[in-house]
């Protein structure tokens, strides 16, 4: 049986710290932009913690020793468009070799279904150790989306990473991937009629790339 997914708040202090800041209201783009790349770099080094490890026999200056180094294929990081490329940005300063994926949903206004509009992942996705990014677990329907996608590929091996969840969106999401381990820093109150997080941030692709 493959393991539930537990819900993992990383309550790191400059985790913490950074997205306060961020939840401001005053708080300028380039800011917003800067913090966000900062705060997922933090939230990679944990979410990436257990990364399968192998050895190598290498020459230090003084001696011949077996040290360790990533396993098997590239990581790869999946951003759902367009507010998960503000995460994809720190994570790619921590693992520069990583292979990305983007997938574009869009709400169908009518059955408010995410319809998938933008899909290009790296090959091999059975056997990569995959990260799916986007700032806000709300509704969680583009998340469930987003992964059923991957998994339709032969994607195994996922862990979703967000900044803020609602706990309606833990619930959606949870029901549909078990399997997946969801990594954020925080869990806020609720989702509001429009299916904005409360307190929140406000609109995670507006504040990153300047456009309300
Ligand atoms: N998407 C956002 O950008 N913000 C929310 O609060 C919810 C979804």
């Amino acid at each position: 049986m493959p393991p539930q997914n537990p819900v993992t708040v990383v309550d790191h202090p400059l985790v913490q710290h950074k997205l306060t800041l961020m939840r401001r209201r005053e708080t300028p783009t380039a800011d917003f932009r800067r913090l966000l790349r900062e705060i997922s770099l933090l939230l990679a080094y944990e979410v990436l913690r257990d990364l399968p490890l192998t050895t190598e026999t290498i020459e230090t200056p003084l001696a011949t020793i077996e040290a360790p180094l990533l396993r098997g294929k590239k990581l790869c990081l999946v951003s759902i468009l367009r507010a998960g490329n503000g995460i994809l940005d720190g994570m790619l300063d921590l693992v520069p070799s990583a292979r990305v994926g983007h997938i574009g949903l869009y709400r169908d206004p009518e059955t408010l279904q995410p319809v998938e509009y933008y899909y290009k992942v790296p090959d091999a996705l059975a056997s990569r150790e995959i990260v799916v990014v986007d700032p806000m677990l709300a509704t969680g329907n583009s998340a469930v989306a987003a992964v059923a996608r991957l998994k339709r590929d032969d994607a195994r091996k996922i862990r979703f990473v967000c900044l803020l969840a609602a706990p309606e969106g833990i619930e959606a999401f949870t029901r549909d991937h078990p399997d997946v381990p969801v990594f954020t820093a925080a869990v806020d109150d609720h989702l509001n009629d429009h299916g904005y997080i409360v307190p929140g941030l406000g609109d995670a692709g507006d504040r990153v790339y300047g456009t309300k």
